[in-house]
């Protein structure tokens, strides 16, 4: 905050004389945001939610302000922290299309509602039996509610837990793994495999075209005048745009981010502190999205290691190590050995089981392995576990309290419906 505050005193030569009160507003409200920390110095009990609502993005807004007074541009390029937005937890303070390619056609209604049937069609299966809705269940947050499916591209023996698609375009890598760096690639790799789908993209295309009713939607949605407009590559970018559109962000805690702090029950709130602090969920599942796409530039998610075990907590398997070696099969950076990307925390209420393997069933047992101190801490040896391996010392009331904040970041509104 006081650093913040000494880089807009660098500007106060250039602040026009009637704008004066917006250049005081900004450095008021840094002054006042690095007392309030000052005066909370406990990092574990330092309530969050005030600091957001009451101190936070009041300075945010206002250095916004001031940045707009003086005709200071935002630098070019492009993030999912959206350039429109002036705090974190504002609505509209992220946008899925940074993470998409530069070829990605601009989303309309047509884009998206083609890519919404695409979705929903078995006809992009080998036999037309299965469609990508028979894993992503909407009324389970695009989930199945199975430990795992079989595997979805052969590069491990073991299938994965399905993980949701909602608010699935804010994060650098999909796949627990990481391995497709953008959507359009990861819709190949599930057509592909045998497994799965059953089929190639090319020839899902083909099998489209015969029937008719697609390409004059390709035709319309990608304002293309004849037929070839329905290629493997449209079909990608169709399904894309779909995932892309399916954010959600307006979750009861997002409401009391952004002022409504009667939305949150106290153990809510207490939950959040905790997740933020004593707990330390938040140094990897960062705030506001949840996943691991790292603040402040929102550009990149670096894997981790946690020593998911392969089974239960109190069973033989729950003390082995899960034997999927997640990021190091793509890359072979012994340190990846066992590492995956942070999923988002974001309607967790609605997906169990949890982690990539199923194992937990409930919260109750995700809290229990971390309150553990992860596979290391319960003596699974896995040298390169980022996560710290000593006990967090939660209580009973704490650890309830931690699931109740969970249970505040569901909202699927505007994504489970079938059609517009
Ligand atoms: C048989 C079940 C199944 C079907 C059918 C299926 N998926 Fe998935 N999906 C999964 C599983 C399991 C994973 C996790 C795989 C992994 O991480 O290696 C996944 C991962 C994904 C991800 C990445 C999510 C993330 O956050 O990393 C996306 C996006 C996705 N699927 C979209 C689709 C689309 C689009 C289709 C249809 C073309 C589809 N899926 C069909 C089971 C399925
Ligand atoms: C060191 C980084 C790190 C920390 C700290 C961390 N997590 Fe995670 N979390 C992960 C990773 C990585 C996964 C996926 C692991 C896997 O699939 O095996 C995960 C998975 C989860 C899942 C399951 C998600 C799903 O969709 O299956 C939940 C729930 C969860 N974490 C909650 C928490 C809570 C609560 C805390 C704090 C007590 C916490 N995490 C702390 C990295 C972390």
């Amino acid at each position: 905050m006081r650093g913040v505050r000494r880089a807009i005193v660098s500007y106060i030569g250039s602040v026009p004389n009637n704008r004066r009160a917006v250049w005081d507003s900004a450095s008021a409200r840094l002054v006042r945001a690095a007392g309030y920390l000052d005066e909370h110095p406990d990092f574990e009990r330092l309530d969050r939610l005030e600091l957001i609502v009451a101190y936070a993005n009041p300075a945010a807004h206002a250095v916004d302000s001031l940045r707009t007074a003086l005709g200071i541009e935002l630098p070019p390029g492009r993030s999912a922290w959206s350039h429109g937005a002036a705090a974190l937890f504002d609505a509209g303070a992220f946008d899925a299309t940074g993470f998409a390619p530069v070829f990605a056609p601009r989303r309309t209604e047509s884009l998206v509602g083609l890519g919404r049937d695409l979705f929903f069609d078995p006809a992009l299966s080998g036999k037309e039996t299965r469609s990508c809705a028979s894993c992503h269940q909407p009324p389970k947050a695009f989930t199945d509610g199975l430990a795992r499916r079989a595997s979805l591209s052969g590069a491990h023996d073991r299938g994965r837990n399905t993980p949701t698609v909602i608010n699935v375009g804010l994060q650098p890598g999909s796949f627990y793994d990481q391995r497709a760096a953008y959507l359009e690639d990861q819709i190949t790799d599930v057509i592909a495999n045998a497994e799965e789908m059953g089929h190639s993209v090319d020839a899902a295309a083909v099998r489209l075209r015969g029937t008719g009713t697609y390409t004059a939607r390709f035709r319309a949605a990608f304002d293309i005048a004849d037929d070839s407009a329905l290629s493997p590559a449209r079909l990608r970018m169709a399904l894309a745009a779909y995932l892309r559109s399916l954010q959600a962000l307006d979750s009861r805690f997002d409401r009391a981010a952004r002022g409504d702090t009667a939305l949150l029950s106290s153990s809510e709130r207490h939950g959040f502190t905790l997740f933020m602090g004593k707990a330390r969920c938040g140094t990897c599942h960062f705030a506001p999205l949840f996943n691991g796409t790292t603040p402040p530039t929102f550009t990149e998610a670096e894997p981790e290691v946690i020593g998911t075990p392969a089974g239960p907590l109190g069973t033989r398997d729950g003390g082995r190590i899960d034997p999927d070696v997640g990021r190091f099969a793509v890359d072979r950076i012994e340190l990846h050995r066992f590492a995956f990307k942070t999923p988002t925390l974001r309607n967790i209420a609605l997906t169990a089981p949890y982690m990539h393997n199923g194992v937990f069933r409930t919260l109750e047992d995700v809290i229990d392995f971390y309150d553990g101190g992860g596979g290391a801490g319960r003596g699974i040896a896995t040298p390169q576990q980022t996560l710290p391996r000593d006990s967090l010392h939660l209580s009973r009331d704490e650890k309830r309290d931690i699931i109740a904040f969970l249970g505040a970041l569901t909202d699927t509104v505007g994504t489970t419906r079938r059609r517009p």
